[in-house]
């Protein structure tokens, strides 16, 4: 396969400026993640530990096979919100190999209001149960929480994706076969109780976790019974005398390790096999992506140089090269995993449209996995291209991306506006995973064309406008709403995505819904 020629000429002083600007920004990212993961000083963390209890992702240390990767998710969910007091949302998720399967972990943080849920921490809960179900992956819920943050109740416990949509996807993973196993390391009250309930198998930490549906605060002011946690719904009571749990764990090491022990007899899933090549690194460094990496968008970025430093090798073989240019698609390797990427090189056209549909269409039949790279500002628009059917050729994009049944990995790397978040695999037509890079954006349009529209529709000069539209198409603000899984260092890029692929490639591909029509 060619390898792709870089024209990066890493002594421009132009090149190494936009390095160094790049890297500030990376500095201000790894200081926000540093914050949520290491909170030493934090009394609520001290009082944890003082209680012999292990943090949330130390607990996920001790339970994944050593050595291997963990995927975590939406680290920053709630960033920015509740004046930061809730960091990763309190709940911690990720995929990670348990006796060689991989599976999907679900663990409170105790830590941060009693491991209670807002609805960022439900929206993170059914989110990782989403893509358990999606990748056939078995669940572990690592509980410790005092179910849902009453202040927040309204906006968690009613709707249809409120808190009893936890449970209800626990029973319906379990009956497709997906294992459900809970091992309860603190408080699992009311509603929360339900978790280890409704798991196929559970373990219960003695001295230290309890179970009940009306703790004993509540017993006392219901019907007088004065009772200890312990008593009401301690390890001992579930394991001897209840039967909700099923393994009683001396400590917390000694949980983990029933759990792995479980994990030990659970069939392995039929994953669909990929032809796999020998992992190649990219010929250029990958550093140079933070010199490539759109920053102001308005400036064109060739994006065959970041797919040069992406791609096992830079080896990269181009699908309709000189037709539809704007998008760039083609075949290669990560990680030595086959991939079909599709890449926004400018304006969405109707030519770059067909071009990518029928890639889409030929990856689905060959099985090969999809990777897109956004940074797009949207369909082209003018007299000329709706006489020659832009959107009826966008449409063709969107259908096909829309039923497209390989396994789907979208990275934002720039901007992601109107249409194009939609032809491009946004969030709404269900990616497999779904990262962004720092500086990358997302909205119906831009600030300063939001007031231009709203102006000439109502005169109204709206100042404050572009300032709003910026702040809230951030990666940030994104990230802290769950519309994506994680912001990612870019350079981190090829590693994210090639773990995504191996997950995603858990379960067998279904066979695709449309033949390969050229159009
Ligand atoms: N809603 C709102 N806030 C809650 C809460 C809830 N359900 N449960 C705990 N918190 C808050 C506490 O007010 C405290 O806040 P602060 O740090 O601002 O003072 C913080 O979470 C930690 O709680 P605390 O009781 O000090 O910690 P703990 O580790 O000793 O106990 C629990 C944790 C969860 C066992 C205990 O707080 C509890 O039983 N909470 C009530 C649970 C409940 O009845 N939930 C029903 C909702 S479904």
């Amino acid at each position: 396969m060619k390898r792709l020629k870089s024209n990066i000429d890493h002594t421009e002083a132009k090149f190494k400026e936009k390095v160094e600007v790049y890297k500030e920004l990376m500095d201000i990212f790894h200081a926000e993640i540093d914050k949520v993961l290491r909170r030493d000083d934090d009394p609520s963390v001290i009082r944890h530990r003082t209680r012999g209890k292990l943090d949330a992702r130390s607990r996920i240390d001790l339970l994944i096979d050593e050595k291997t990767p963990f995927l975590e998710l939406s680290t920053l969910a709630a960033f920015g919100q509740y004046d930061n007091n809730f960091p990763s949302a309190g709940l911690v998720t990720g995929i990670g190999k348990i006796h060689g399967k991989l599976c999907m972990v679900i663990a409170n943080d105790a830590t941060v209001k009693g491991g209670t849920y807002i609805s960022e921490t439900l929206k993170k809960h059914l989110r990782a149960q989403e893509v358990a179900l999606r990748c056939h992956l078995p669940c572990i819920y690592l509980v410790d929480s005092g179910g849902i943050f009453l202040p927040e109740q309204v906006r968690i416990f009613p709707d249809r994706d409120g808190f009893g949509r936890i449970f209800y996807n626990q029973a319906q993973m379990s009956a497709a076969g997906i294992p459900q196993i809970s091992i309860i390391m603190g408080s699992c009250t009311a509603g929360g109780a339900y978790v280890p309930a409704m798991s196929d198998e559970t373990i219960i930490v003695r001295n230290q976790g309890t179970v009940f549906i009306g703790g004993p605060p509540l017993v006392k002011a219901a019907t007088g019974e004065e009772v200890t946690a312990e008593e009401l719904g301690g390890a001992v009571v579930h394991t001897g005398i209840s039967g909700v749990a099923d393994h009683l764990a001396e400590n917390e090491p000694h949980a983990m390790q029933i759990c792995r022990n479980i994990l030990e007899f659970i069939p392995s899933n039929e994953s669909q096999t990929l032809e796999m090549a020998p992992i190649e690194e990219p010929a250029y460094d990958t550093g140079d992506i933070y010199g490539l990496a759109p920053v102001d968008l308005r400036k064109p970025v060739d994006i065959i140089e970041i797919i040069a430093r992406i791609v096992d090798g830079s080896k990269f073989e181009e699908f309709k090269q000189s037709y539809g240019q704007t998008i760039v698609t083609g075949y290669a390797r990560i990680l030595g995993f086959p991939v079909g990427i599709v890449a926004n090189n400018g304006f969405l056209t109707s030519e770059a449209s067909l071009k990518a549909a029928h890639f889409i269409e030929l990856c689905n039949f060959r099985k090969i996995p999809l990777l897109f790279l956004q940074n797009i500002s949207g369909f082209i628009v003018g007299k000329k291209y709706e006489h020659e059917g832009i959107a009826r050729n966008g449409a063709k994009l969107i259908h096909a991306v829309a039923t497209s049944v390989v396994p789907r990995i979208t990275v934002i790397i720039g901007g992601s506006f109107g249409a194009g978040n939609y032809a491009m695999s946004g969030r709404a037509y269900d990616p497999d995973f779904l990262f962004m890079w720092p500086c990358a954006k997302i909205g119906v349009m831009g600030g300063q064309q939001a007031q231009d529209v709203l102006d000439s529709v109502n005169g109204n000069n709206q100042q404050d406008l572009i300032n709003r539209f910026e702040s809230e198409s951030s990666a940030y603000y994104s990230t802290s709403r769950l519309w994506d899984d994680g912001i990612i260092d870019p350079a981190d890029t090829r590693t994210v995505v090639g773990l995504a692929i191996s997950i995603a490639s858990n379960k067998k591909t279904a066979s695709p819904k449309n033949g390969v029509y050229r159009m």
